[in-house]
């Protein structure tokens, strides 16, 4: 196995009117291809920052990031481009993650038209294949954000990540702003394309059930430092470290109440075009 994204010793130092923040101080992990890496801690333990830098949606103060085995550090800006087109984020609130005036169907084109050089036409089909690979139905590609619900408007901010056919998927409290119901079909389309598409994930999710229902591998963040990381079920079931211990048991589901059930709503009845209304 290979690392699809390596990080080393990252460091982000915020500053802002003569003040700074330390956000991030010395992360190092890897996602092997293929996995999912979810990363817990408290509100303001600099997980987003990590997920920023890695994909140097921001600059790291110091550090390096390689995906694929290549340091996106000094990347010029061609680079970033074809970068973008090999990532994708997914983001806690999906509405405002949308443009409230643009429809499904251009939402979903946008990368498309950005990144690749395809045609009027196969940027058409992509959308419809997209579409489908999300569970949506053809009939919402007209409507506009406001006029889905929360989970539907997940999916399409799934299927614009995967437009352009990235390997590494940041996933940052992607169902954080769902209805536990919906919640469990969003996992579940998660876990599903991961396989189709041999995706790797860097999952960032205040949920423990969330994220030892998707994780191979889990790191645990306090105060912008890893303090624990390894195999999922180590670190999120029996933690090591008193900190993790004690962050596991102030989390809304206790420790030691065994593997979480998995969710209980299929993600697509290959025989619909879409679950939901
Ligand atoms: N643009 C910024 N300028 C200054 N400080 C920032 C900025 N963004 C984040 N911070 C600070 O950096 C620290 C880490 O923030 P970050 O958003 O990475 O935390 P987080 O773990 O994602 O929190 P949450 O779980 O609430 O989303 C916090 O103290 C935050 O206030
Ligand atoms: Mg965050």
């Amino acid at each position: 196995m290979s690392a699809i994204l390596s990080l080393e010793d990252i460091v982000k130092v915020y500053r802002s009117h003569g003040s700074e923040v330390r956000a991030v101080d010395g992360v190092s992990f890897d996602i092997e291809e293929g996995t999912t890496f979810g990363l817990v801690g408290e509100s303001g333990s600099g997980k987003s920052t990590i997920a920023r830098c890695a994909l140097r949606l921001i600059e790291p103060t110091s550090g390096t990031s390689r995906i694929d085995g290549e340091d996106i550090g000094g990347m010029p800006r061609t680079g970033l481009r074809r970068l973008r087109a090999r990532t994708g984020m997914v983001f806690q609130n999906p509405v405002a993650a949308l443009n409230p005036r643009m429809s499904i169907r251009d939402s979903i084109a946008e990368p498309l038209r950005t990144h690749t050089r395809l045609g009027r036409r196969a940027v058409g089909s992509r959308v419809d294949e997209l579409l489908d690979e999300v569970g949506l139905a053809a009939s919402h590609a007209g409507r506009l954000p406001h006029q889905l619900s929360g989970g539907q408007c997940q999916r399409v901010g799934i299927a614009r990540a995967l437009a352009t056919r990235p390997r590494l998927l940041v996933l940052d409290e992607p169902t954080s702003a769902l209805d536990v119901s919906v919640q469990a079909q969003v996992l579940n389309l998660l876990q599903q394309l991961r396989r189709e598409h041999r995706l790797s994930y860097l999952l960032i999710s205040h949920d423990l059930d969330v994220v030892r229902y998707m994780s191979d591998t889990a790191g645990v963040m306090r105060g912008g430092v890893l303090v624990e990381a390894g195999p999922a079920t180590e670190v999120l079931v029996e933690p090591r470290h008193e900190y993790t211990q004690r962050l596991l048991a102030a989390m809304p589901q206790a420790p030691g109440a065994g593997p979480p059930d998995p969710p209980r709503t299929p993600t697509r009845d290959p025989n619909e075009k879409s679950l939901l209304p």
